[in-house]
């Protein structure tokens, strides 16, 4: 018996040894350890030997399963480490194959209007500010002349952090607006300001025109003896730039807001062409967005003098601006992530709008 087991160690370790294929290591793995195999054979015998027999035998045939158990387990790690290696070997990316000839992503009409507007804006002289998403009370609202008693807040739909949240004992909020992009440029920088904010906004609020995250861009421009003038010649030249058509009329409506006095809404007038709205003309208005002088208390909660620094601000949703020029009617979908309606709708990424070649891409 004894003789007959360290026979079969020795013939399975060399079946082990020579195995060169996964495959080839399994079927000796099955041949030892299967259910008729040789070393299972040998383990059932010990349910028929006597107590002592078991004592000298027990201990020999475990040791025997034990050392051919790992002997396959270590065995089958060289295997797979060899496999391994001929593939990295044999397979390699090619870095010489040409770029596919229609490259298969879009750009989507969101970054691409934002592109076009910081295009038109640098033009004109205005930098690209930013600011957080999650926002503090102060700059969100109360710098902007909203005080907690304002209605403009309940206006907002603002989704608020739970109160554990609060830093410097400010309510942290998902800003409403671009706004506060304001007030954190005035804060950190010295006038004059010529700067344009994008960015995402949050308002619990959703159906075929609003979504609970939406784009705006933000203008700020804060120098001395600057009046409404300014604005109106900044916004034209900005929505000819951005429809790419001379004919663009506006109309500006006095309107309310907190932080600019006076306030403006400004129209761009449409015609209708084949029974579609196409800018330009001035058959019927359309409303495209908000602006005026910045409020006196705004730059003061900037710790600016308003007798010495004036300025104009204007706000407008980014998407809506993509939806007039390009003509979606859906906002829900710019967030779906459907690539149908990417392929449709996205632009070629070697597009870059510039003025030069018209940003309209
Ligand atoms: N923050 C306003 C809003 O979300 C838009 C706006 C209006 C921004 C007038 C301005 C402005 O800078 O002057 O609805």
């Amino acid at each position: 018996m004894m003789k007959n087991i360290a026979t079969l160690q020795t013939d399975l370790m060399g079946a082990i040894g020579s195995a060169d294929t996964l495959d080839a290591l399994e079927a000796v793995r099955i041949a030892a350890l299967g259910k008729q195999g040789s070393v299972s054979a040998l383990l059932k015998t010990m349910g028929s030997m006597s107590p002592e027999e078991r004592q000298t035998q027990g201990p020999i045939i475990n040791g025997l399963r034990e050392s051919i158990t790992s002997a396959l387990a270590s065995k089958k790690a060289d295997l797979e480490t060899a496999d391994l290696n001929r593939r990295l070997a044999s397979e390699r990316v090619d870095m010489t194959l040409p770029a596919p000839e229609t490259p298969r992503g879009t750009v989507h009409p969101v970054s691409q209007v934002m592109d076009e507007l910081a295009e038109i804006f640098a033009d004109m002289g205005f930098a690209v500010a930013e600011g957080p998403e999650i926002e503090d009370d102060w700059h969100n609202f109360t710098a902007l002349n909203i005080p907690e008693t304002h209605p403009a807040r309940a206006m907002h739909d603002t989704f608020y952090f739970p109160d554990e949240m609060a830093r410097d004992g400010q309510k942290m909020v998902l800003r409403t607006h671009t706004s506060p992009v304001q007030i954190r440029t005035m804060t950190s920088q010295e006038p004059p300001i010529r700067i344009i904010a994008p960015g995402r906004v949050y308002r619990s609020d959703s159906d075929a025109t609003h979504t609970p995250m939406f784009h705006q861009i933000e203008g700020l421009v804060i120098d001395k003896g600057i009046h409404l003038g300014h604005l109106k010649w900044t916004l034209e030249t900005f929505l000819k730039a951005y429809f790419e058509r001379e004919d663009v009329v506006l109309r500006l409506r006095p309107s309310y807001f907190p932080f600019t006095e006076p306030s403006v809404e400004v129209d761009v007038g449409y015609s209708v062409v084949n029974g579609k709205r196409v800018i330009g003309g001035a058959e019927g208005w359309m409303e495209v967005l908000g602006s005026g002088m910045v409020h006196r208390k705004v730059i003061e909660a900037c710790g600016l003098d308003p007798d010495v620094w004036q300025g104009f601000a204007f706000g407008t949703g980014v998407d809506r601006l993509a939806m007039l020029k390009y003509g979606m009617d859906d906002l829900r979908a710019f967030f779906d992530g459907d690539n149908r309606w990417l392929q449709h709708y996205g632009f070629n990424a070697l597009d870059v709008p510039t003025l030069s070649g018209g940003v309209g891409a």
